[in-house]
């Protein structure tokens, strides 16, 4: 393992080389937003979009979830590239997610509202037709609630339930905007196999999976 030095928004620090971009950033307080990536995931889908960032010599941003760090690398974290990418993303995710924070368990802990306050934008945006998919929520487990309404696809879940805990019980079904996380076969998450570690839970970035003791 080695160590290297490299320089992020002009802050000089070190890291272990290959480490991936968005943690070394994290670690170093330096704020990328982030909803797919976790630390334990060596290999993240960057599937959200987010974490855009410019890194010099390259002619195009690239997304530092999935972007190892070497000796002597030059990291741009708020070029007008940068932000206008980061905040199509938000938009797109905000198009179908529920604006609702007042009535959400998650009000003030939402990674959503810190990745908006980040970009100096609102949550309630004006450019993409509001196309929310008003599906039922699924309040038949014990311990928890899932609003597929919330969700924003990260995949967190699905990886700390498979990867982590290896019990797999939840997956993604569906394609698109139908896309939905699920249990096997569309069962109601109550009836599906489930050691209850609420883990799933611990990793939803926004009120997707909430604990029913959070629910307002
Ligand atoms: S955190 Fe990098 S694409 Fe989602």
């Amino acid at each position: 393992m080695k160590t290297i030095t490299l320089t992020i928004d002009e802050k000089t620090v070190e890291a272990t080389e290959g480490e991936m971009l968005l943690w070394v950033a994290l670690d170093n307080d330096i704020y990328i937003p982030n909803l797919c990536a976790l630390k334990a995931r060596p290999l993240p889908d960057a599937n959200c979009r987010l974490c855009w960032v410019d890194i010099e010599g390259r002619s195009a941003p690239v997304t530092a979830c999935n972007e190892p760090v070497y000796n002597g690398m030059v990291v741009k974290t708020g070029t007008e590239r940068v932000v206008r990418l980061q905040q199509t993303a938000l938009e797109l995710i905000l198009s179908t997610h529920p604006v609702d924070c007042g009535r959400c368990g998650k009000n003030k802990r939402c990674e959503l509202q810190k990745i908006a306050r980040h970009l100096r934008t609102k949550l309630k945006q004006k450019r993409l037709r509001d196309i929310s998919k008003r599906l039922p929520i699924d309040s038949s487990h014990s311990l928890f609630s899932y609003d597929p309404n919330k969700c924003v696809l990260c995949g967190r879940c699905i990886w700390v339930c498979k990867e982590e805990q290896k019990v797999g019980t939840l997956h993604f079904a569906y394609r698109g905007f139908a896309m939905v996380v699920t249990a096997f076969g569309g069962a109601p998450l109550g009836e599906a196999d489930c050691t209850m570690c609420g883990r799933c839970v611990e990793v939803c970035p926004v009120g997707s999976l909430i604990f029913k003791n959070a629910e307002k």
